[in-house]
């Protein structure tokens, strides 16, 4: 069974509402005919207009995060009820700006995931390497940490319902790629990972794994056509129509 391909736009913290409606609008008929899953993961102000705008097409929405918690005291969290409320689908997690920038930790990102999973979303985790990490010969330790961590209690039922992102933090809105090569081998790592985790059949068959950081019209088709990429989280390219739809339509 192959495993189909999935490209999902991380819009961090851009676009206002009347910006979602330009941009979703524009992006509708350009990636239409997507032999992809297609998703946008949108600012939690710009959610409903996104889920609005996108019924009936082959665009799903996803958010950002998503809090443990069914409900309560947390101030300014948003919980996977909420998000499953306003049509939401999928929801990333453990994204390395929440890592380095807001002290996300390899066991709220498995908090995160398994609340997401209950309510019936899909969750994007992601994981990825510094480069101090990557020259101190650390990638497969550290991803090996982060898999595990995320990963924890989280049954194998569910493995069709996550995405797991490979972002190596070096390469996010930097300009800097990893090579084909690099993506490739290092993703095969957490593909092993996931087999000792789980099974063999389980890691090849179930678990579909992106590649982020800096993918762009221009590279994703060598980026695509790497056996163990099925997919890109897609940042900063992923805030223009044209750009997007190209990389979807690779
Ligand atoms: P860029 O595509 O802007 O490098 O961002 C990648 C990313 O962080 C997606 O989550």
């Amino acid at each position: 069974m192959a495993r189909k391909p999935i490209i999902a736009g991380n819009w961090k913290m851009n676009n206002t509402i009347a910006e979602t409606k330009a941009l979703v609008t524009d992006l509708i008929p350009l990636v239409k005919d997507s032999a992809c899953d297609v998703v946008i993961c949108t600012p939690y102000t710009d959610l409903a207009t996104a889920v609005e705008l996108t019924k009936g097409t082959n665009i799903k929405v996803g958010a950002e995060n998503v809090h443990w918690a069914e409900k309560g005291a947390f101030t300014g969290e948003i919980s996977a009820k909420m998000l499953v409320e306003l049509g939401v689908e999928y929801v990333i997690i453990g994204h390395s700006e929440r890592r380095q920038y807001f002290g996300e930790t390899d066991a709220t990102v498995n908090q995160r995931a398994k609340a997401a999973l209950a309510a019936g979303l899909k969750p994007i985790i992601c994981v990825g390497e510094t480069l101090e990490e990557r020259e101190g010969n650390k990638v497969k330790e550290v991803l090996d940490r982060q898999v595990a961590g995320a990963f924890e209690g989280i049954d194998k039922e569910e493995l069709t319902n996550i995405v797991i992102a490979y972002e190596p933090v070096w390469a996010i809105g930097t300009g800097k790629t990893a090579t084909p090569e690099i993506a490739d081998e290092t993703i095969a790592i957490i593909r092993k990972k996931m087999e000792e985790l789980y099974c063999p059949k389980c890691a090849e068959e179930k678990v579909r794994i992106q590649y982020g950081g800096s993918m762009n019209p221009k590279n994703v088709k060598e980026l695509m056509a790497m056996p163990q990429i099925d997919g890109g989280l897609i940042g900063g390219a992923s805030l223009k129509a044209v750009d997007f739809s190209q990389v979807v339509n690779y």
